[in-house]
């Protein structure tokens, strides 16, 4: 069964060891990665990729639409533990346009956890409603939805406890909000970053 997987799995073990020998025992006693993604689990956002970085040095959490919001306990966990142990210095919360998430966010008719999770972002639709029912073209109106999904997203992170608390002991620590383009691969910095308790 999936036996293209398991060959692929070889291939990557033996090619990144043969091109750096301590590729996987330097990983054995632990981690100390820079940084943590919250993105998108849409499989066409990989993360290490879009930022070049190899295992080790990125702390990722990936859920449906990027979301970080007070009450969920996963995405608690991982802030918990990034920021608290492993002390990340850059949080990277990264929204993509195009993201189906966000769009069924807008529609009738789903069910199940994924309608009570999308909830966050009809809030910020609400919020929002004037400025987005300006843009008549419905991508456009999709896509600044995103970007606004991820600067609520970014103001979740910074009200954390532990993100809080890193603040308070002057500790070197930025919530960046960022949206990756399906399109040409790039990442536009929505220029919302937050590096002190407001
Ligand atoms: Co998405």
């Amino acid at each position: 069964m999936l036996d293209h997987l398991k060959a692929n799995n070889r291939a990557w073990a033996e090619g990144s060891v043969a091109e750096d020998t301590t590729f996987f025992s330097r990983h054995e006693n632990g981690q100390s990665p820079e940084y943590l993604w919250i993105g998108c689990s849409d499989s066409r956002v990989p993360a290490n990729q879009i930022v070049g970085l190899a295992p080790g040095e990125l702390f990722v959490h990936r859920n449906v639409a990027n979301l970080a919001p007070p009450q969920d306990i996963s995405a608690g966990s991982v802030l918990q533990y990034a920021v608290a142990e492993l002390k990340v210095k850059h949080i990277l919360v990264v929204g993509h346009y195009g993201c189906g998430g966000v769009a069924a966010s807008t529609q009738e008719g789903f069910s199940g956890p994924v309608d009570q999770w999308l909830d966050p972002i009809r809030n910020v639709y609400e919020q929002h409603r004037a400025e987005l029912e300006t843009l008549t073209d419905e991508k456009e109106r999709l896509n600044r939805l995103c970007e606004l999904n991820v600067i609520y997203q970014v103001q979740n992170v910074a009200q954390n406890t532990y993100v809080q608390d890193a603040w308070k002991h002057d500790r070197d620590l930025s919530v960046h909000g960022w949206v990756y383009s399906l399109r040409d691969g790039l990442i536009t910095d929505l220029g919302v970053t937050v590096s002190q308790a407001a």
